[in-house]
């Protein structure tokens, strides 16, 4: 290893960084990222690399979008904070919620702001078990999501996400969070079964595993329409179409967790319009802004609001609200960005160049380490296997996933590595066709020399 630059010993030194083995890291230390234009990056050492990942796949508008720079110092100018407590209000909160709720895919009564995905799906899950206090129905409280799912990491939504790392040590799932099948055809399907037979028997196990716990105890179901940081996991043909009615029967909530696949990230506006279903509400954040700032949203129905108008009135307050949440800057930059989306028909244009996208990522699967390349719009996954015939995994200890991601570095491509070695894309929305071309010669010169590296190595082998 060459010795660590000032910078990057400085930051082994001071910084916690999360999503990364520690003790390793103090031996590679950072890539220390400095600037930003359009999909691509810029190290300190100046190297230029293509964002694949929309930095955690929110940059949807790419870097310095001066627009949105303008949009937030113009908001910071006039009026830097203020809050949404007790009564007060700001004009930007207000039309952003305005805007939400005319784009909304479903009818939206009400948006309630936060600062992050993780505090949006808290919310989800504190205002479920409102409303069923609320609806005198206290027992029915237990939430319902899917193993590989990811909604975050604060207590309740890591309660949600079916990711084992995020799980283990940190004494979570709290009781009352269920993890039924992950929608994965090709890793959990059974020899032969076809798409839509496994989405019969999915919907089948969740109607089981509502009936065990009782009907009467289960609240809410929560599902991203594509699971991102599972692994780009997009579900078998069929499948919202088969799980919405056993949600209905048994009169659970749907929420949708739209923190990646809202703001076009699927070639519509929201996950769920290109999925097909229709959720009660919706969590959003990332795109929203482009990630310019932070800001989340949680988008309500009226039969929800209604019932916490009761318990408010009940208990005096709706005690719950976060001092940063719709905050005036933030909220003035996700309001500029939804007006590009729309002037600029981003949404439109990407779902246009996603063919292109879907081709050359689907192309992947004739490499050797590639056991699948899946996805939709502008999100992609690479499931690098040891083994394509019988989809045998590496041993974890190899690192496949992490090491391609150094050498797709090397050719200047950033993509992230997800629990089973799934190299994840997702670059920004605005990626132009040549752009696309470039960021798949670039991975594919990256996948070459891992397999190099693996032949070389015999680490395919058991
Ligand atoms: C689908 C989904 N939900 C929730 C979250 C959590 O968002 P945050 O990291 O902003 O808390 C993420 C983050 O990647 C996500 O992908």
């Amino acid at each position: 290893m060459p010795p660590l630059s000032n910078l990057a010993a400085r930051d082994v030194e001071t910084l916690v960084h999360p999503y990364i083995n520690l003790a390793a890291f103090r031996e590679t230390g950072p890539l220390i990222i400095e600037r930003g234009q359009g999909v691509f990056v810029y190290d300190t050492e100046g190297k230029q690399y293509i964002e694949g990942m929309a930095g955690l796949w929110c940059t949807a508008l790419g870097y310095g979008n001066e627009e949105l720079v303008e949009a937030a110092a113009a908001q910071m100018r006039k009026l830097s904070f203020a809050h949404l407590f007790t009564g007060r209000s700001h004009d930007p909160a207000i039309e952003l919620a305005e805007k939400l709720k005319e784009i909304a895919p479903v009818p939206i009564s009400k948006v309630f702001f936060c600062n992050s995905g993780s505090e949006a799906n808290d919310t989800q899950i504190k205002l479920v078990w409102y409303l069923n206090n609320a609806r005198g129905r206290p027992e029915k409280k237990k939430i319902v999501s899917r193993m590989n799912a990811y909604h975050g990491v604060t207590v309740a939504a890591a309660s949600l996400t079916g990711l084992p790392t995020n799980h283990r040590d940190f004494d979570v799932p709290l009781p009352g969070f269920l993890h039924t099948g992950c929608p994965h055809h090709y890793r959990f399907a059974q020899p032969g079964e076809s798409e839509e037979d496994f989405a019969t028997r999915l919907a089948a196990e969740l109607e089981a595993l509502i009936v065990k716990e009782g009907p009467d105890t289960v609240a809410a179901f929560i599902a991203e329409p594509v699971m991102g940081a599972g692994g780009v996991i997009v579900p078998p043909r069929t499948y919202f179409e088969k799980i919405m009615p056993v949600c209905t029967k048994h009169d659970l909530f749907v929420i949708s967790d739209e923190v990646i696949c809202g703001f076009g990230r699927l070639g519509t506006t929201f996950g769920c319009e290109k999925l097909g279903f229709k959720p009660h509400s919706l969590s959003v954040a990332k795109a929203m802004s482009s990630a310019y700032l932070p800001i989340a949203a949680v988008m309500v129905p009226e039969t929800w609001y209604q019932a916490m108008l009761v318990e408010s009135r009940k208990i005096g307050a709706f005690g719950h609200g976060f001092t940063y949440g719709g905050h005036p800057v933030s909220a003035a930059v996700a309001l500029k960005a939804i007006e590009i989306y729309q002037r600029d028909r981003i949404i439109e244009k990407a779902a246009k160049r996603a063919p292109l996208f879907q081709a050359r990522l689907k192309a992947l699967a004739a490499h050797p380490l590639v056991g699948e390349a899946r996805g939709v719009g502008l999100i992609g996954g690479v499931e690098l296997v040891a083994d394509k015939k019988s989809k045998r995994p590496f041993l974890a200890q190899v690192g496949v996933g992490a090491r391609v991601v150094r050498f797709a570095e090397e050719e200047g491509l950033i993509v992230r590595s997800v629990a089973g070695d799934v190299l994840t894309l997702s670059p920004p929305l605005v990626i132009s066709a040549v752009e696309i071309e470039e960021l798949f010669d670039r991975l594919t010169r990256a996948l070459d020399k891992a397999l190099d590296w693996v032949t070389h190595g015999h680490l395919a082998q058991v």
